[in-house]
């Protein structure tokens, strides 16, 4: 079966979304951000810190192309694998990319208080998560699949996503 890949901004809830469907189609989970840091044997504020985010995205495209090989796998990829589209290319070749629409005040909410994300620490996390989101909107928004995420239980999202897989293994097996 296609891989399943789940693409959207921090606190989209890909990992909780990713592991809930992963059960429902009998498929292996996989974190992308976990695998960096095994990977690496490193934590991904380590990473920023000590290697800075480009030395990091380039460790995650090298992490995509090894999971992009694979198949049956639910993949909860890290929010800023759409920094370059290439990415997105090649996950979406051999599966089917799902964007996990999300809003920045539920953003903020899920994330407060959370310390592994180095991109949203710091002062004012409200001014940066909205630029953050801005600025990558229009990369979010170029992925065909989307399932709103925002106000909604997981189960309920979960749900969604995995008729929109079924759909598309369908259509490609049909
Ligand atoms: C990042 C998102 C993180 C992680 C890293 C960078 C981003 O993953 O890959 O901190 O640039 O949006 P999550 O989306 O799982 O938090």
């Amino acid at each position: 079966m296609k891989n399943l890949v789940l693409v959207g901004f921090m606190g989209s809830g890909k990992t909780t979304i990713g592991r809930l469907t992963a059960v429902e189609l009998g498929m292996q989970f996989m974190d992308m951000d976990r695998r960096i840091e095994e990977r690496e044997g490193m934590s991904i504020p380590d990473i920023f810190a000590q290697r800075g985010e480009s030395a990091f995205r380039d460790i995650e495209e090298e992490v995509v192309k090894e999971l992009a090989a694979r198949h049956d796998l639910v993949i909860a990829t890290g929010g800023g694998v759409v920094l370059r589209p290439a990415n997105v290319e090649i996950l979406a070749h051999g599966g089917v990319v799902v964007h996990l629409r999300v809003d920045v005040e539920t953003v903020l909410a899920r994330t407060r208080g959370h310390t592994h994300r180095p991109l949203l620490q710091g002062e004012d996390l409200s001014t940066r998560a909205r630029a953050l989101l801005k600025e990558r909107r229009p990369l979010y928004e170029a992925i065909p699949l989307s399932v709103e995420s925002a106000g909604r239980s997981s189960e309920a999202v979960a749900h969604d996503v995995v008729a929109i897989y079924r759909a598309q293994e369908k259509q490609a097996s049909s």
